[in-house]
């Protein structure tokens, strides 16, 4: 049997889009996982992987992926695990589709993070929150839905899961400033963004989903205030945090409890997992985009410029990358921690009997 067969297969929903190649990327050296069925829009379907995929990674597109062909929406797939990086509205028809017919779907898409019956997973934070798919509707077929967050929620929660476990969370206010690559492919006009700061993303959408995903996450009630910003960065949201605290804290004990956080994927040793889920780094100028977004392998969240604040208890500036942490590497994370409790391993009959 050759590695590529010993691999357990990989359907990607949306892989030719910016997170789509993101975890194509990933795959390419997966221990685990290997990247075996494609499926995008009907503009894609019918073509070869390499000939769709208008492909935007600084490292070239793995050989085995250019030559798949492109399946149409809602084409049978025989692999059981799905990850999803399709757009809200198509996710929402495509993805209980899958999980009805047998197929375990791991999604980008916020169309069912809040969904009770829909864990929204951050494996450092809430990995208990998996064992959830085994009550899911489609649980009689073998079948599951869980979420990642937004792309700068990963971010923030990863900061405030600390602070939140030793301190006790009061209230919380955010500012983003947002990278062009969290639009997508091609994302936001040149013309618009080129020398520019634009105060909205999704007429409002984007701040709803970081002012309701964060509290869901770290299972606690806390005001959460924010405003988003898309600015001319290439990769890497960075965002400004306010955070007052319900137990007094000095500088010291925030700066120990962020920079010592770790959970499962780390005690687990699971292939995506950074050594350091959030990283401390003792400057007034960093975190920077530029330098410091691809720490871990882009999986590492920054965490910089600590002080104390006249109105709230600490200020701070994180940074995340938004495509690998905050969507693709995320999703990832989350397949590799339902493959460690076994919820991976349902047998491949009750996928066929399905269809
Ligand atoms: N970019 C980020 O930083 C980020 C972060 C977190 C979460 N997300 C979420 O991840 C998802 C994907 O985002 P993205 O930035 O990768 O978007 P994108 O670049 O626009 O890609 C969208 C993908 O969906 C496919 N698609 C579109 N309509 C379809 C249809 N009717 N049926 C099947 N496939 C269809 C596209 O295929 P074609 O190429 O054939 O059109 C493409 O592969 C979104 O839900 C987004 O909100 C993105």
């Amino acid at each position: 049997m050759s590695d590529r067969e010993r691999k357990t297969p990989v359907a990607i929903l949306g892989a030719t889009g910016a997170v789509g190649q993101r975890l194509v990327q990933a795959l390419e050296s997966h221990p685990w996982f290997v990247f075996a069925e494609a499926v995008a829009s009907e503009r894609s379907a019918g073509k070869r992987y390499g000939e769709a995929a208008h492909w935007l990674l600084d490292s070239e597109l793995p050989a085995a992926a250019a030559e798949l062909a492109v399946l149409s929406p809602g084409a049978p797939l025989q692999s059981r695990l799905v990850l999803s990086a399709l757009d809200t509205a198509t996710a929402a028809e495509l993805e209980p589709l899958y999980a009805e017919r047998g197929h375990l779907v791991v999604s980008n898409a916020s169309k069912f993070r809040m969904d009770p019956r829909v864990p929204l997973l951050v494996p450092e934070i809430n990995p208990h929150a998996a064992e959830r798919i085994r009550e899911q509707p489609w649980a009689p077929q073998g079948g599951g839905l869980v979420t990642n967050p937004n792309c700068s929620v990963v971010g923030i929660v990863m900061a405030l899961a600390p602070l939140q476990q030793t301190f006790g969370l009061a209230a919380v206010t955010c500012v983003t400033m947002q990278a062009v690559s969290g639009a997508g492919y091609p994302g936001v006009p040149s013309l618009d963004i080129l020398g520019n700061v634009i105060p909205d993303i999704g007429g409002g959408g984007e701040e709803a989903k970081i002012a309701s995903e964060p509290q869901k996450i770290l299972e606690a009630d806390f005001p959460l205030s924010v405003a988003v910003n898309r600015v001319p960065v290439v990769d890497g949201h960075t965002i400004s945090m306010f955070v007052k605290l319900r137990r007094r804290a000095s500088l010291d004990e925030i700066r120990r409890a962020l920079d010592g956080f770790t959970g499962e994927p780390q005690r687990l040793k699971l292939p995506t997992a950074p050594e350091r889920p959030l990283q401390v780094i003792d400057r007034a100028d960093r975190p920077q985009p530029l330098r410091d977004v691809r720490r871990g392998n882009g999986m590492t969240v920054s965490v910089g410029n600590l002080r104390a604040d006249p109105v709230y208890d600490a200020r701070f500036t994180v940074l995340v990358h938004n495509t690998v942490r905050g969507a693709a590497g995320a999703a990832l994370l989350n397949a590799e921690l339902l493959a460690a409790k076994g919820l991976l391993a349902a047998p491949v009959e009750v996928v066929a009997e399905a269809r």
